[in-house]
């Protein structure tokens, strides 16, 4: 493989909407909890692979401000979901070199998963293989009001960047469905996007490695001429 081509593929910012938790559980007669423990131990595997397939930094929409409207005891078992992974993982994220960060809004969410989600933040801080970045309560539109609210001189493109977060190079939607909803809008301005019918619970880290098999055969242009295109 050429220099430029080793050192784009060590860098690749990818995002995940992992999608079919519930559809998973009710084709299984299960509750719609048990898909999202199944989808839990997706995103272990996810965490595993992402390294070695050149991916430095992997942003997973893991509860969306949406995500607030579903029955209460869908919401507090994924409250109950994301502390036991914390719980559970920091220790094997800091053995792996993964960085733990949240995204999102913290202040409704539980103060013991917050407290779980800083205390994870601290001890993964010197992780360099990975960034995790887990989006919480969060609202792409909110993000991008909030970023551009705190600049109090001129806004501009690389400023609002700065603010809201690394672009995208490739974005993951699992279980059929093809659109954003609310997620990483202008971190996406070039992403790839990679669509797949196959069900959150199921991805495997065989799924992440083809998903960036596609999105380095892909011409990305950046709006420009390139050599197969001239
Ligand atoms: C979408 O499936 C998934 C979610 C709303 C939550 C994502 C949560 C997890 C994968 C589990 C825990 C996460 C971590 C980071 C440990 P859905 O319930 O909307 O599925 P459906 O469209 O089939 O109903």
């Amino acid at each position: 493989m050429p220099a430029a081509e080793v050192m784009s593929a060590s860098s690749i910012h990818a995002a995940i909407i992992m999608d079919g938790n519930g559809r998973w559980a009710s084709r299984r007669g299960l509750p719609r909890a048990a898909g999202h423990r199944a989808g839990a131990a997706a995103v272990r595997r996810a965490v595993e692979a992402a390294p070695d397939l050149g991916i430095s930094t992997l942003t997973l929409y893991a509860f969306s401000e949406g995500n607030w409207s579903r029955p209460a005891r869908e919401v507090s078992a994924l409250m109950k979901l994301l502390g036991r992974y914390l719980t559970e993982e920091t220790a094997r994220c800091i053995a792996n070199g993964v960085r733990l960060q949240a995204i999102g809004r913290r202040d409704r969410l539980p103060p013991r998963l917050v407290a779980l989600l800083e205390e994870s933040e601290r001890k993964t801080a010197a992780g360099t293989r990975l960034v995790l970045r887990l989006a919480l309560d969060y609202s792409s539109r909110k993000s991008i009001l909030d970023a551009a609210r705190r600049i109090s001189g001129e806004v501009t493109e690389e400023s609002l960047s700065a603010l809201i977060g690394p672009d995208v190079d490739l974005l993951i939607r699992t279980s059929g469905e093809q659109r954003l909803s609310d997620f990483l809008l202008w971190e996406c301005a070039y992403a790839e996007f990679v669509f797949t019918p196959r069900m959150w619970p199921d991805f495997t880290a065989k799924d992440l490695a083809q998903a960036v098999a596609e999105f380095h055969a892909r011409d990305r242009r950046f709006g420009a001429v390139t050599a197969r295109t001239a």
